[in-house]
């Protein structure tokens, strides 16, 4: 190659501007790190916490402020982790949610494809309905959600690959679905994982008396570990000749697979050294009268990704906690 073509391809490399929304998320804080360390130009968006930090606010229901912040930042690649992830929450709100999950994705994605810039659109597993004996799921697998949450991002999912298929831009909007996530959190009350701590935590000190779900399958991933696996997609899809090509649909998941009472016994047993003889395990699965219905087993096949010889390797789940709980004790 000669030596200008090679000094333009490292300059590319070091001049590369990722913006990441809701930065000032549980993943998206990650996400914000993993593209820092590795010696990207990093910009974020945030909302209601941008306060006392360097994020930019940007309300993602209004397309104006969108493309404000993209031809502020001008990025090769956007991470879009914003989104209402909390089912009971988005069950309160029908139309906020559409409004963050749906028309906010697509107004990103149509002025995404209008710059050629790179989407990755962070999804969930709970697009698919989990019944017992479907998982795992290739990328490709029939959805079915069982809750307005895991509808509203399937119709983002729609939205974003009907934008950039509108465009001509295919293979600039990928869709990469993640499990139930854990990872360091400012209050464990951000994820359905690390919240288990508190848990077990009461049980233990008020003598109270928990019921746990030991009935659907889940596939806790760490933050830090999807963090860098967008780095990983960003870098390949930037860097294909034939980009168009490449999936469109990407999912990832550790393959540590828990109920949310064993998660609590392995955090109490093996992280806390406490006893959970006071958390009961619930087999009973989902009540038919609630209003949101969670899935039994969504596991998330990783083929697509060990296709584009992506490494999906995570780290240990016990392992990481008795790391987390030294550095929190220090
Ligand atoms: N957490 C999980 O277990 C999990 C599992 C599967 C998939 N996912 C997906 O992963 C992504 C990230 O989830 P997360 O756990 O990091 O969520 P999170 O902690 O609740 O963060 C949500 C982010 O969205 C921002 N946001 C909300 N409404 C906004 C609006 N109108 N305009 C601009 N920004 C807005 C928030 O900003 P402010 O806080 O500043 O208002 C925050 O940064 C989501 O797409 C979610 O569906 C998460």
């Amino acid at each position: 190659m000669p030596n200008h073509t090679l000094h333009s391809k490292m300059d590319d490399m070091n001049n590369r501007t990722v913006l990441v929304t809701g930065a000032t998320g549980f993943l998206g804080r990650q996400v914000i790190n993993a593209f820092e360390y590795r010696q990207w130009t990093v910009k974020g968006t945030g909302f209601s916490r941008v306060e006392g930090t360097s994020f930019l606010k940007v309300d993602l229901s209004d397309e104006g402020q969108i493309k404000k912040a993209l031809d502020e930042c001008k990025p090769q690649v956007v991470v879009h982790c914003a989104a209402n992830r909390f089912p009971d929450k988005c069950d309160k709100d029908p139309e906020g949610t559409r409004a963050i999950n749906v028309a906010a994705p697509r107004s990103l994605a149509k002025l995404c494809a209008e710059r050629s810039i790179l989407l990755i659109y962070i999804s969930t597993d709970y697009v698919f309905s989990g019944k017992p004996g479907e998982a795992p799921y290739e990328a490709d697998a029939q959805t079915g959600p069982t809750n307005l949450y895991g509808q509203t991002k399937l119709d983002g999912e729609h939205a974003v690959l009907d934008e950039f298929k509108a465009a001509g831009k295919e293979g600039l909007g990928v869709v990469l679905r993640v499990p139930v996530l854990y990872g360091p959190a400012e209050r464990n009350e951000e994820s359905a994982v690390n919240v288990l701590m508190d848990f077990v935590s009461k049980a233990q000190a008020n003598g109270m008396k928990i019921k746990m779900d030991h009935w659907a399958l889940r596939y806790p991933t760490n933050t830090e570990d999807v963090a860098r696996v967008c780095h990983d997609v960003a870098v390949k899809y930037l860097e294909a000749q034939d980009r168009a090509s490449l999936p469109r649909i990407l999912q990832f998941s550790s393959e540590d697979r828990f109920t949310k009472y064993e998660i609590c016994k392995v955090l109490g047993e093996e992280v806390m050294g406490v006893s959970i003889d006071r958390i009961k395990p619930n087999t009973e699965g989902n009540d038919p009268k609630a209003s949101v219905q969670r899935p039994y087993d969504c596991h998330l096949s990783t083929r697509a990704l060990r296709h584009l010889g992506i490494d999906v390797s995570t780290q240990d789940f016990v392992g990481w906690w008795r790391r987390d709980m030294r550095a929190f004790r220090h």
